[in-house]
């Protein structure tokens, strides 16, 4: 099976560089946020506000499911480590990617980026995503078979880094 998963904090590029990465392998790319967006027919932010974040983790928990039995580039969402179960299969899965960045490059990017509505990023301040990350950052190291630094890095770098990585694990 090739799977290829990214995994790390809001504004990490998991999305962006995974559809680079699905391109260069030749893979579909699973978009997970996306594809509860497309199960529910509403947007995350919505999904939150109607139904509480509990049950968008059961969502997310399900189509983390469902995608690891295909071939795929899975980006993942931020928080989807926090889910126990989630976070155990991800440790007993090969290719987990952390893309992993300061808090300085992250605040950056989340606050700068106009199209993803993020309900647990959009009006918090620094100090908050910054312990947010905090709690989850030993999760992402954990999960990750492979961790790239992105700070500083373009999109080309980080993807040509991980193809080199991949070109050594994948037969
Ligand atoms: C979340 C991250 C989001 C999305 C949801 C919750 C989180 O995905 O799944 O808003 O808890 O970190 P991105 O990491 O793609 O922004």
């Amino acid at each position: 099976m090739k799977q290829i998963i990214l995994i790390g904090f809001m504004g990490s590029g998991k999305s962006t560089i995974g559809a680079r990465l699905a391109e260069e392998l030749n893979l579909d790319l699973k978009e997970l946020d996306a594809l509860i967006e497309k199960k529910q027919n509403l947007p995350i932010t919505e999904i939150f506000d109607t139904r509480g974040e509990a049950f968008f983790r059961e969502l997310e928990h399900n189509v983390l499911v469902e995608s690891l039995l295909c071939d795929a580039v899975i980006a993942t969402g931020g928080g989807i480590i926090i889910h126990n179960e989630n976070f155990s299969l991800l440790k007993h899965t090969n290719n987990v990617i952390y893309l992993r960045g300061t808090i300085e490059t992250l605040y950056e990017r989340i606050k700068r980026d106009q199209i993803n509505q993020r309900p647990l990023a959009d009006s918090a301040s620094f100090e908050l995503l910054n312990e947010r990350l905090i709690s989850r950052r030993k999760r992402y190291e954990q999960a990750a078979d492979l961790i790239i630094e992105i700070d500083n890095k373009s999109i080309e770098e980080i993807t040509n880094e991980i193809l080199k990585y991949l070109g050594e694990v994948i037969e």
